[in-house]
């Protein structure tokens, strides 16, 4: 496989692309480079009635849910048109901050208050100025709009920094934007201090690939969802509830295929698993694939596995 400018191959691993975010090798990465990868085991053929992406072996796929561990614009330029009847996504925010420097900060300084990040690894892609992060979500959210079939849904996550950001985003990338689903998280929510309101909301910017048609299988759905983060479903630093995802995916009926292109711990692949949906994830951190591969073998055993 050829690889695009700038992009890195790992010794021995030439089906895994990055985009050089990750400057310093994981152990996972090291291990892999040695030639003493023990997770490539959990790599497997892709079977005959999947999706697949040329010269790309899934990282995990079994019963419609495929995880490709990878750079996203390069795989997904790479799916069919069409494929999905959905994009759900918690993409890299690049906030935390009000200045360029304090959003440059690891993702392990800026989201995990008091310094505790439980062990979860860190992830890349979180650090670009406000140009750049707008300029690079335009082009997956393209990518998006091409893969999602007429009328199919596309949800962005985004904090209230980016919110005006990422609504520009979804419609430069050619949905229409329809609206903003409020997740509440609770009074257990952050304030810096007692002068502030919490920052106890996130948002799911919401749009679709043309027309809004009425669903047959379920709706209206919530514009807003309640639900406080549990530290026992929480297995990735900036994870959302498994609760959360599975409101989300609903939109689309059972059967139907949905797209993430920011994987991270697998949580709207989980939600897929547990409703009988079928998912697509990406995801470019090895330690939060095998998190995910783990998470998703327990799910389509309709289990919820829970963190360490
Ligand atoms: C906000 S997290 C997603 C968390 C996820 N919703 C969950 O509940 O676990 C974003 C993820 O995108 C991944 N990521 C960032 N840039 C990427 C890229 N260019 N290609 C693939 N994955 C990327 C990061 O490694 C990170 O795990």
């Amino acid at each position: 496989m050829t690889n695009a400018p700038g992009a890195t191959t790992f010794p021995g691993r030439s089906d895994i692309i990055n985009d050089g975010q990750t400057s310093c090798p994981s152990r996972v990465m090291l291990r892999a480079m040695k030639g003493k990868d023990t997770m490539s085991k959990r790599r497997q053929k892709p079977a005959k009635d999947l999706i697949k992406i040329p010269s790309v072996k899934p990282y995990f796929q079994r019963g419609g849910i495929t995880l490709f561990h990878g750079e996203s614009l390069r795989l997904l330029e790479q799916l069919p048109t069409g494929v999905a009847a959905a994009a759900i996504t918690d993409p890299p925010y690049s906030s935390g901050g009000m200045t360029a420097g304090e959003r440059a900060r690891d993702p392990r300084e800026k989201y995990c208050h008091n310094g505790k990040d439980l062990g979860r690894p860190s992830f890349g892609g979180d650090m670009r100025d406000q140009r750049s992060h707008k300029y690079w979500s335009t082009l997956w959210c393209d990518q998006l709009r091409r893969l999602v079939q007429d009328t199919g849904y596309c949800m962005i996550f985004s904090d209230w920094r980016q919110l005006p950001t990422m609504t520009d985003v979804m419609q430069a990338g050619g949905f229409v934007w329809r609206g903003v689903v409020a997740w509440n998280k609770g009074r257990g929510a952050r304030a810096p201090h007692k002068g502030y309101f919490r920052h106890q909301a996130e948002y799911i910017i919401w749009g679709t690939n043309g027309k809004c048609r009425k669903a047959e299988h379920a709706g209206p759905f919530d514009g807003c969802i309640d639900q406080t983060v549990l530290q026992r479903d929480k297995h990735h630093m900036t994870g959302k509830p498994t609760e959360v995802m599975k409101q989300l995916v609903e939109v689309v009926p059972p059967g139907g295929l949905i797209v993430d292109p920011f994987n991270g711990s697998a949580t709207t692949g989980v939600a897929c698993a547990l409703t009988g949906r079928r998912y697509i994830g990406i995801e470019q951190s090895e330690e939060y694939c095998e998190i995910s591969a783990k998470r998703l073998e327990a799910a389509i055993a309709g289990e919820i596995l829970k963190a360490a």
